[in-house]
Protein backbone atom coordinates (compact mmCIF):
# COMPACT_ATOMS: atom_id res chain seq x y z
CA UNK A 1 0.00 0.00 0.00
CA UNK A 2 1.33 3.41 -0.97
CA UNK A 3 2.15 5.73 2.07
CA UNK A 4 -0.51 8.16 0.64
CA UNK A 5 -3.19 5.58 0.67
CA UNK A 6 -2.19 4.69 3.90
CA UNK A 7 -2.43 8.17 5.19
CA UNK A 8 -6.02 8.84 3.80
CA UNK A 9 -7.28 5.73 5.25
CA UNK A 10 -5.41 5.92 8.33
CA UNK A 11 -5.25 9.70 9.55
CA UNK A 12 -7.36 12.65 9.35
CA UNK A 13 -6.34 15.25 7.26
CA UNK A 14 -5.25 17.52 9.91
CA UNK A 15 -2.08 15.30 9.88
CA UNK A 16 -1.56 14.11 6.80
CA UNK A 17 -1.76 17.65 4.81
CA UNK A 18 2.19 18.18 6.35
CA UNK A 19 3.18 15.22 4.86
CA UNK A 20 1.53 15.62 2.02
CA UNK A 21 3.05 19.63 0.97
CA UNK A 22 6.34 18.29 1.74
CA UNK A 23 6.19 15.43 -1.08
CA UNK A 24 4.72 17.81 -3.16
CA UNK A 25 7.31 20.68 -2.52
CA UNK A 26 5.45 22.76 -0.13
CA UNK A 27 6.78 24.59 1.94
CA UNK A 28 4.98 27.77 4.84
CA UNK A 29 1.74 26.02 4.67
CA UNK A 30 -0.56 26.00 7.96
CA UNK A 31 -3.71 24.30 8.09
CA UNK A 32 -6.29 26.63 9.54
CA UNK A 33 -9.52 24.72 9.76
CA UNK A 34 -10.83 21.57 7.94
CA UNK A 35 -15.00 20.93 7.52
CA UNK A 36 -16.26 18.61 5.88
CA UNK A 37 -18.62 19.18 2.91
CA UNK A 38 -21.32 16.96 0.92
CA UNK A 39 -18.17 16.19 -1.58
CA UNK A 40 -15.66 15.53 1.51
CA UNK A 41 -13.62 18.20 3.18
CA UNK A 42 -12.50 21.50 2.70
CA UNK A 43 -8.78 22.45 4.06
CA UNK A 44 -8.43 26.38 5.06
CA UNK A 45 -4.58 27.05 4.69
CA UNK A 46 -2.40 30.26 5.56
CA UNK A 47 0.67 30.86 3.28
CA UNK A 48 4.14 32.35 3.71
CA UNK A 49 6.30 32.83 1.29
CA UNK A 50 7.65 31.33 -1.08
CA UNK A 51 4.53 29.31 -1.66
CA UNK A 52 1.43 31.38 -2.91
CA UNK A 53 -2.29 30.64 -4.18
CA UNK A 54 -0.07 29.86 -7.65
CA UNK A 55 1.82 27.17 -5.95
CA UNK A 56 -1.08 25.85 -4.82
CA UNK A 57 -3.23 25.41 -7.96
CA UNK A 58 -0.21 23.96 -10.06
CA UNK A 59 -0.04 20.96 -7.12
CA UNK A 60 -3.69 20.70 -6.66
CA UNK A 61 -3.82 17.23 -9.49
CA UNK A 62 -1.04 16.28 -6.73
CA UNK A 63 -3.23 16.94 -3.72
CA UNK A 64 -5.72 15.07 -5.41
CA UNK A 65 -4.02 11.89 -6.19
CA UNK A 66 -2.26 11.94 -2.61
CA UNK A 67 -5.55 11.90 -1.46
CA UNK A 68 -7.58 9.48 -3.48
CA UNK A 69 -9.69 12.15 -4.65
CA UNK A 70 -12.42 13.33 -7.43
CA UNK A 71 -10.77 16.36 -7.70
CA UNK A 72 -9.02 19.44 -5.71
CA UNK A 73 -10.90 23.36 -5.84
CA UNK A 74 -9.05 25.75 -4.75
CA UNK A 75 -10.21 28.82 -3.92
CA UNK A 76 -9.19 32.42 -2.51
CA UNK A 77 -10.19 34.52 0.10
CA UNK A 78 -11.35 37.87 -1.60
CA UNK A 79 -9.63 40.11 1.43
CA UNK A 80 -6.45 38.17 2.12
CA UNK A 81 -3.87 36.91 -0.40
CA UNK A 82 -2.37 34.67 2.22
CA UNK A 83 -6.00 32.63 2.84
CA UNK A 84 -6.72 29.95 0.87
CA UNK A 85 -9.17 26.66 0.94
CA UNK A 86 -8.89 24.02 -1.10
CA UNK A 87 -11.66 21.10 -1.71
CA UNK A 88 -10.86 17.88 -1.55
CA UNK A 89 -13.98 16.17 -3.28
CA UNK A 90 -14.25 12.70 -2.83
CA UNK A 91 -17.20 12.59 -5.35
CA UNK A 92 -17.69 14.98 -8.22
CA UNK A 93 -21.11 16.00 -7.98
CA UNK A 94 -23.62 16.08 -4.89
CA UNK A 95 -26.45 14.11 -7.01
CA UNK A 96 -29.69 14.32 -7.01
CA UNK A 97 -31.88 16.79 -5.05
CA UNK A 98 -35.66 16.83 -5.77
CA UNK A 99 -37.43 20.11 -5.57
CA UNK A 100 -38.43 21.59 -2.36
CA UNK A 101 -42.37 22.18 -1.63
CA UNK A 102 -42.38 26.09 -2.13
CA UNK A 103 -45.35 26.27 0.20
CA UNK A 104 -47.49 29.41 -1.16
CA UNK A 105 -51.05 30.04 0.14
CA UNK A 106 -53.03 28.98 -2.46
CA UNK A 107 -54.53 31.18 -5.34
CA UNK A 108 -51.91 33.82 -4.10
CA UNK A 109 -49.87 33.99 -6.97
CA UNK A 110 -46.27 35.45 -6.01
CA UNK A 111 -44.19 38.57 -7.03
CA UNK A 112 -42.29 37.60 -10.15
CA UNK A 113 -39.17 40.17 -9.10
CA UNK A 114 -38.23 37.48 -5.84
CA UNK A 115 -34.83 35.27 -6.14
CA UNK A 116 -35.67 31.45 -7.85
CA UNK A 117 -34.26 29.15 -6.30
CA UNK A 118 -32.36 26.83 -8.71
CA UNK A 119 -30.44 24.07 -7.13
CA UNK A 120 -27.82 23.41 -4.62
CA UNK A 121 -23.91 24.30 -5.48
CA UNK A 122 -20.75 21.32 -4.70
CA UNK A 123 -20.61 22.51 -0.90
CA UNK A 124 -25.12 21.80 -0.57
CA UNK A 125 -25.18 25.67 -0.46
CA UNK A 126 -28.31 26.82 -2.37
CA UNK A 127 -28.10 28.68 -5.53
CA UNK A 128 -30.64 31.17 -6.58
CA UNK A 129 -30.88 34.14 -8.87
CA UNK A 130 -32.82 36.68 -10.25
CA UNK A 131 -34.09 36.63 -13.67
CA UNK A 132 -36.73 39.79 -14.53
CA UNK A 133 -34.82 41.56 -17.11
CA UNK A 134 -32.40 38.69 -18.01
CA UNK A 135 -32.46 36.25 -20.87
CA UNK A 136 -31.49 32.81 -20.23
CA UNK A 137 -29.03 30.26 -22.24
CA UNK A 138 -29.43 26.50 -21.21
CA UNK A 139 -26.84 24.49 -23.47
CA UNK A 140 -25.96 20.37 -23.10
CA UNK A 141 -25.51 17.12 -24.78
CA UNK A 142 -28.63 15.60 -25.04
CA UNK A 143 -29.99 13.31 -21.38
CA UNK A 144 -27.94 16.38 -19.65
CA UNK A 145 -30.92 18.09 -17.81
CA UNK A 146 -31.99 20.69 -19.93
CA UNK A 147 -35.46 20.13 -19.94
CA UNK A 148 -35.51 19.64 -15.98
CA UNK A 149 -33.66 23.00 -15.81
CA UNK A 150 -36.25 24.68 -18.01
CA UNK A 151 -38.94 22.98 -15.23
CA UNK A 152 -37.05 24.90 -12.50
CA UNK A 153 -37.87 28.01 -14.01
CA UNK A 154 -41.75 26.91 -15.22
CA UNK A 155 -42.07 26.06 -10.94
CA UNK A 156 -41.18 29.43 -10.22
CA UNK A 157 -42.14 31.66 -13.28
CA UNK A 158 -45.57 29.54 -13.68
CA UNK A 159 -46.39 30.17 -9.71
CA UNK A 160 -45.44 34.15 -9.87
CA UNK A 161 -47.94 36.95 -11.12
CA UNK A 162 -47.70 39.02 -14.08
CA UNK A 163 -46.14 36.53 -16.12
CA UNK A 164 -47.52 35.13 -19.14
CA UNK A 165 -45.99 32.59 -21.46
CA UNK A 166 -45.10 31.99 -24.49
CA UNK A 167 -43.23 28.72 -25.73
CA UNK A 168 -41.67 27.00 -28.74
CA UNK A 169 -41.46 23.20 -28.14
CA UNK A 170 -40.51 21.52 -31.72
CA UNK A 171 -39.96 18.01 -30.30
CA UNK A 172 -43.21 18.73 -28.76
CA UNK A 173 -42.31 16.93 -25.29
CA UNK A 174 -41.76 19.12 -22.36
CA UNK A 175 -43.58 22.45 -22.63
CA UNK A 176 -47.54 20.21 -23.03
CA UNK A 177 -47.43 19.34 -19.87
CA UNK A 178 -47.71 23.26 -18.55
CA UNK A 179 -49.89 23.98 -21.85
CA UNK A 180 -52.75 25.56 -19.50
CA UNK A 181 -50.56 27.94 -18.14
CA UNK A 182 -48.89 29.19 -21.20
CA UNK A 183 -50.45 32.14 -23.29
CA UNK A 184 -49.76 30.36 -26.37
CA UNK A 185 -47.64 27.72 -27.62
CA UNK A 186 -46.19 26.40 -30.69
CA UNK A 187 -46.02 23.10 -30.36
CA UNK A 188 -43.83 21.04 -33.52
CA UNK A 189 -41.84 22.74 -36.27
CA UNK A 190 -44.43 24.54 -38.40
CA UNK A 191 -42.50 27.46 -39.86
CA UNK A 192 -45.63 29.54 -40.48
CA UNK A 193 -47.03 29.29 -36.75
CA UNK A 194 -43.99 29.88 -35.46
CA UNK A 195 -43.15 32.86 -37.35
CA UNK A 196 -46.43 34.19 -36.47
CA UNK A 197 -45.79 34.14 -32.72
CA UNK A 198 -42.77 35.59 -32.92
CA UNK A 199 -44.36 38.27 -34.72
CA UNK A 200 -47.08 38.54 -32.23
CA UNK A 201 -44.30 39.28 -29.72
CA UNK A 202 -42.53 41.67 -31.85
CA UNK A 203 -45.67 44.10 -32.15
CA UNK A 204 -46.19 43.41 -28.36
CA UNK A 205 -42.43 44.28 -28.03
CA UNK A 206 -43.47 47.81 -29.96
CA UNK A 207 -46.40 48.25 -28.01
CA UNK A 208 -44.52 48.60 -25.08
CA UNK A 209 -41.74 50.55 -26.67
CA UNK A 210 -44.13 53.44 -27.24
CA UNK A 211 -45.88 53.52 -24.36
CA UNK A 212 -42.68 53.56 -22.20
CA UNK A 213 -41.42 56.59 -24.75
CA UNK A 214 -44.86 58.37 -23.77
CA UNK A 215 -43.90 58.16 -19.85
CA UNK A 216 -40.05 58.83 -20.49
CA UNK A 217 -39.60 55.97 -18.35
CA UNK A 218 -36.79 53.80 -18.99
CA UNK A 219 -37.53 50.49 -17.10
CA UNK A 220 -41.17 48.50 -17.05
CA UNK A 221 -41.89 46.69 -14.14
CA UNK A 222 -44.23 43.62 -14.19
CA UNK A 223 -48.02 44.93 -14.36
CA UNK A 224 -51.51 43.00 -15.60
CA UNK A 225 -51.35 45.56 -18.54
CA UNK A 226 -47.64 44.69 -19.59
CA UNK A 227 -46.90 41.20 -17.75
CA UNK A 228 -43.13 39.52 -17.98
CA UNK A 229 -43.39 38.41 -20.87
CA UNK A 230 -41.13 34.58 -20.93
CA UNK A 231 -40.75 33.04 -24.37
CA UNK A 232 -39.25 29.47 -24.13
CA UNK A 233 -37.66 27.69 -26.67
CA UNK A 234 -36.76 24.11 -26.41
CA UNK A 235 -34.89 23.05 -28.83
CA UNK A 236 -33.11 26.29 -30.39
CA UNK A 237 -31.78 24.41 -33.06
CA UNK A 238 -34.67 22.87 -34.03
CA UNK A 239 -37.24 26.80 -34.52
CA UNK A 240 -39.06 26.20 -37.80
CA UNK A 241 -37.17 23.57 -38.71
CA UNK A 242 -39.88 22.00 -40.90
CA UNK A 243 -40.00 25.44 -42.84
CA UNK A 244 -38.45 26.28 -45.76
CA UNK A 245 -34.92 27.90 -45.40
CA UNK A 246 -35.82 31.21 -46.34
CA UNK A 247 -38.80 30.59 -43.60
CA UNK A 248 -35.67 29.14 -41.06
CA UNK A 249 -33.79 32.28 -41.84
CA UNK A 250 -36.94 34.59 -40.78
CA UNK A 251 -37.82 32.59 -37.47
CA UNK A 252 -34.11 32.87 -36.65
CA UNK A 253 -33.81 36.69 -37.40
CA UNK A 254 -36.72 37.45 -35.46
CA UNK A 255 -35.85 35.47 -32.39
CA UNK A 256 -32.52 37.14 -32.54
CA UNK A 257 -34.62 40.33 -32.69
CA UNK A 258 -36.70 39.68 -29.97
CA UNK A 259 -33.48 38.57 -27.91
CA UNK A 260 -32.05 42.22 -28.86
CA UNK A 261 -34.98 44.39 -28.39
CA UNK A 262 -37.29 42.89 -25.75
CA UNK A 263 -35.12 43.05 -22.24
CA UNK A 264 -35.63 46.29 -22.01
CA UNK A 265 -39.87 46.27 -22.20
CA UNK A 266 -40.22 43.26 -20.00
CA UNK A 267 -39.74 40.44 -22.70
CA UNK A 268 -37.47 37.75 -22.10
CA UNK A 269 -36.39 34.36 -23.88
CA UNK A 270 -35.12 31.03 -22.18
CA UNK A 271 -33.30 28.62 -25.18
CA UNK A 272 -32.29 25.29 -24.43
CA UNK A 273 -29.86 24.28 -27.27
CA UNK A 274 -28.44 20.14 -27.75
CA UNK A 275 -26.17 21.55 -30.07
CA UNK A 276 -24.23 24.74 -28.65
CA UNK A 277 -22.07 25.48 -31.62
CA UNK A 278 -21.49 29.34 -33.17
CA UNK A 279 -23.43 28.04 -35.92
CA UNK A 280 -26.40 28.08 -33.62
CA UNK A 281 -25.26 30.27 -30.93
CA UNK A 282 -23.29 33.45 -32.37
CA UNK A 283 -21.08 35.47 -30.37
CA UNK A 284 -23.49 38.57 -31.28
CA UNK A 285 -26.66 37.05 -29.59
CA UNK A 286 -24.60 34.90 -26.75
CA UNK A 287 -23.64 37.91 -25.20
CA UNK A 288 -27.02 39.03 -25.02
CA UNK A 289 -28.27 36.25 -23.59
CA UNK A 290 -26.57 37.34 -19.80
CA UNK A 291 -27.25 34.00 -17.86
CA UNK A 292 -25.95 31.14 -19.23
CA UNK A 293 -25.85 27.55 -18.09
CA UNK A 294 -23.57 24.75 -19.41
CA UNK A 295 -25.15 21.00 -18.34
CA UNK A 296 -22.96 18.28 -19.23
CA UNK A 297 -21.16 19.18 -22.42
CA UNK A 298 -19.02 16.63 -25.37
CA UNK A 299 -16.02 18.65 -25.30
CA UNK A 300 -14.67 21.75 -24.39
CA UNK A 301 -15.54 23.85 -27.84
CA UNK A 302 -19.31 23.19 -27.01
CA UNK A 303 -18.79 24.25 -23.68
CA UNK A 304 -16.93 27.45 -24.67
CA UNK A 305 -19.50 28.31 -27.14
CA UNK A 306 -22.06 28.26 -24.20
CA UNK A 307 -19.96 29.85 -21.07
CA UNK A 308 -16.91 31.65 -23.47
CA UNK A 309 -13.69 30.56 -22.73
CA UNK A 310 -11.85 31.72 -19.61
CA UNK A 311 -14.88 31.67 -17.55
CA UNK A 312 -14.50 28.13 -16.31
CA UNK A 313 -12.48 25.69 -15.47
CA UNK A 314 -13.01 22.85 -18.36
CA UNK A 315 -12.29 20.32 -16.08
CA UNK A 316 -14.75 21.09 -13.85
CA UNK A 317 -17.76 19.66 -16.75
CA UNK A 318 -15.63 16.68 -16.95
CA UNK A 319 -17.76 13.69 -16.40
CA UNK A 320 -20.41 16.10 -14.68
CA UNK A 321 -23.71 14.18 -13.41
CA UNK A 322 -27.24 14.56 -14.76
CA UNK A 323 -28.50 18.12 -13.64
CA UNK A 324 -25.30 19.73 -13.13
CA UNK A 325 -24.33 23.34 -14.66
CA UNK A 326 -21.66 25.79 -14.74
CA UNK A 327 -23.55 28.65 -14.80
CA UNK A 328 -21.61 32.22 -15.82
CA UNK A 329 -23.37 35.54 -16.14
CA UNK A 330 -20.60 37.18 -17.95
CA UNK A 331 -18.04 36.43 -14.99
CA UNK A 332 -16.13 33.38 -13.53
CA UNK A 333 -19.14 30.41 -13.61
CA UNK A 334 -20.18 28.69 -10.51
CA UNK A 335 -21.29 25.41 -10.40
CA UNK A 336 -24.80 24.34 -9.53
CA UNK A 337 -27.30 21.30 -9.06
CA UNK A 338 -30.43 21.60 -10.69
CA UNK A 339 -33.21 20.40 -8.62
CA UNK A 340 -35.29 17.52 -10.38
CA UNK A 341 -38.64 18.35 -11.29
CA UNK A 342 -40.43 14.86 -11.31
CA UNK A 343 -43.56 14.36 -14.09
CA UNK A 344 -45.76 14.19 -11.43
CA UNK A 345 -45.20 17.52 -9.82
CA UNK A 346 -45.93 19.50 -13.04
CA UNK A 347 -49.31 19.12 -12.78
CA UNK A 348 -49.15 20.53 -9.17
CA UNK A 349 -46.68 23.20 -10.21
CA UNK A 350 -48.08 24.67 -13.73
CA UNK A 351 -50.38 26.97 -11.39
CA UNK A 352 -53.42 27.39 -14.62
CA UNK A 353 -55.11 29.80 -12.99
CA UNK A 354 -52.35 32.40 -12.71
CA UNK A 355 -51.78 33.06 -16.44
CA UNK A 356 -52.59 36.15 -17.01
CA UNK A 357 -56.34 36.67 -18.23
CA UNK A 358 -56.95 39.52 -20.99
CA UNK A 359 -53.15 38.48 -22.12
N1 LIG B 1 -31.31 17.90 -11.95
C1 LIG B 1 -31.66 16.63 -12.15
N2 LIG B 1 -31.74 15.77 -11.11
C2 LIG B 1 -32.12 14.49 -11.33
N3 LIG B 1 -32.45 13.95 -12.51
C3 LIG B 1 -32.40 14.74 -13.58
C4 LIG B 1 -32.00 16.12 -13.46
N4 LIG B 1 -32.05 16.68 -14.68
C5 LIG B 1 -32.45 15.69 -15.51
N5 LIG B 1 -32.65 14.54 -14.87
C6 LIG B 1 -33.11 13.27 -15.48
O1 LIG B 1 -32.30 12.99 -16.59
C7 LIG B 1 -33.06 12.63 -17.72
C8 LIG B 1 -32.76 13.56 -18.89
O2 LIG B 1 -33.12 14.90 -18.53
P1 LIG B 1 -33.69 15.94 -19.57
O3 LIG B 1 -33.96 17.17 -18.80
O4 LIG B 1 -34.82 15.37 -20.35
O5 LIG B 1 -32.41 16.13 -20.49
P2 LIG B 1 -32.27 16.90 -21.90
O6 LIG B 1 -33.46 17.80 -22.04
O7 LIG B 1 -30.99 17.64 -21.79
O8 LIG B 1 -32.20 15.84 -22.94
C9 LIG B 1 -34.52 12.67 -17.28
O9 LIG B 1 -34.92 11.35 -17.02
C10 LIG B 1 -34.52 13.48 -16.02
O10 LIG B 1 -35.48 13.02 -15.12
MG1 LIG C 1 -34.94 17.88 -23.50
Amino acid sequence: MSSATWLRQHLPVRMTWPTVARELGLSGTKVRKVKTTKLGIEVALRLTPPTTHVTIERVADGVAVAYGAARVRVRLSELRADLVSISIDFTRSVGIVPLPDFHHPVGIPLDPLRSFALGIDDDGESVSGKFYGHHILVGGIPGSGKSNALRVFLAHLSASRNVSLFGIDPKRVELTLWQERFTHLVLGNDATETIELLESLHAEINRRTRHLSTLGSAKLLPSEEFPWIVLLVDEWAEVAAGGSSKERARADELLRRYVSLGRAVGCTAILCTQRPTSEVIDVGTRTLLNERFALRCGDRHQAEAILSAGTFQPGDLIGASVGRALWSDGGPAKPVQFFEVIDDLVGDLSCAGYRPSHF
